[in-house]
């Protein structure tokens, strides 16, 4: 196969996909996330968006594999913010010059329909913000609900694409049904994000091509592409971490295939390598989503260990990635980021 004709087709086949996420040659892949900034740069320009996630509750009903928030983890110290914590963070995350909240937690029915559309009521009356829901799989009534409280997007990453590899990881649940979530939150009008984890185990390269087809099957709005962390309360402790040049081969090749969509440059990207955020920049991300949880929540959301920044004041976060933006010739963008698809489907 010719790397260049590829690299500049308009659809690419599994086949093609599966080529160019197995390039281990220096000057292939670099060629490879070159053609992927490019793409980046005429789809997106050069603005990055910040996503400030508030991180409401670490309490989770379901048992995913990989994941230190997973019910059986009891070791695990557990906390819920209260409405006006989390509505107020929301206010300072407005005034830091970030224009959208990331509402995120475990499966948490604590936190039900009434209370999260309050907080997202709350929140749009005093601020200009997007607010984004990642609340996992709740009902359909629910999304329905906090959609009218003035909810934009919703995120709900499907982690695999493969239907048994699903099964393994999330305690028998059936990818059928997260697909059939996704579906309905788009139908109804929330901007959708979604994505995989990369280096679980078990999972292929062809299982990784499936994942960015699924995405593009899906016409999301976000997509994320994140290397798995062991953490060490899971059945999964002893494993290997996802490999971060094959993580960037993956938004480089999501880039290219999915071209108008956001892709944020992970937290667990930069949890595994210092440069994390900048090389994500350069093969095709656009998004950042800092976690603005307060102490003492923050050192909690322990989804896995060390994650990037978990320590530092949440204050000083957005002056740091502005120093990083723009040492590499990007700059923070001032709106709120909203789908690049707007107006082939309806706006929030
Ligand atoms: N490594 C990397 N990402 C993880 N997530 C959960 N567990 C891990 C892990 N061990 C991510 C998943 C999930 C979100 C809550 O965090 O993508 O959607
Ligand atoms: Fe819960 Fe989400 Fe972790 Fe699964 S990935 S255990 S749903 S917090």
């Amino acid at each position: 196969m010719n790397l260049d004709e590829i690299l500049h087709k308009e659809n690419l086949s599994k086949e093609e996909i599966v080529f160019l996420l197995n390039l281990t040659d220096k000057n292939d892949q670099q060629f490879l996330f070159d053609r992927a900034d490019e793409v980046r740069s005429k789809y997106c320009g050069n603005e990055v968006h910040l996503r400030g996630i508030i991180e409401l509750s670490n309490y989770c009903e379901q048992n995913c594999i990989y994941c230190g928030l997973r019910e059986d983890n009891k070791k695990l110290q557990r906390y819920r913010m209260t409405p006006e914590e989390i509505i107020e963070t929301a206010h300072v995350i407005s005034n830091l010059g970030i224009y959208t909240v990331v509402l995120q937690s475990g499966e948490d029915h604590q936190f039900d329909t009434a209370m999260i559309a309050y907080i997202i009521y709350e929140i749009k009356q005093k601020a200009e913000l997007a607010v984004t829901l990642s609340l996992g799989e709740r009902g359909f009534d629910e999304y329905r609900s906090w959609k009218m409280a003035g909810a934009d997007r919703y995120l709900l990453k499907h982690e695999t694409a493969n239907p048994k590899l699903y099964s393994i990881y999330h305690n028998k649940q059936r990818l059928d049904d997260r697909l059939a979530h996704l579906k309905f939150l788009k139908e109804i009008g929330y901007q959708i994000g979604s994505g995989n984890m990369i280096g679980l185990p078990l999972q292929t390269v062809e299982d990784i091509a499936d994942d960015i087809l699924f995405c593009k099957e899906l016409d999301l709005d976000m997509a994320a592409f994140g290397p798995f962390i062991s953490s060490p309360e899971t059945p999964y402790r002893s494993k290997s971490a996802g490999d971060v040049d094959l993580t960037l081969r993956v938004m480089a090749v999501g880039r290219i295939v999915l071209k108008q969509v956001h892709i944020p440059a992970t937290t667990a990207l930069a949890t595994l390598d210092d440069a994390g955020r900048i090389k994500g920049l350069n093969v095709g991300a656009n998004i950042i989503m800092p976690d603005l949880t307060p102490s003492p929540y923050r050192e909690r959301y322990q989804i896995y260990p060390d994650r990037k920044c978990i320590n530092d004041n949440p204050l000083n976060c957005k002056g740091c990635l502005q120093l990083q933006i723009e040492s590499i010739g990007r700059k923070i963008s001032n709106s709120r980021g909203d789908s690049m698809k707007i107006g082939e489907h309806s706006r929030a």
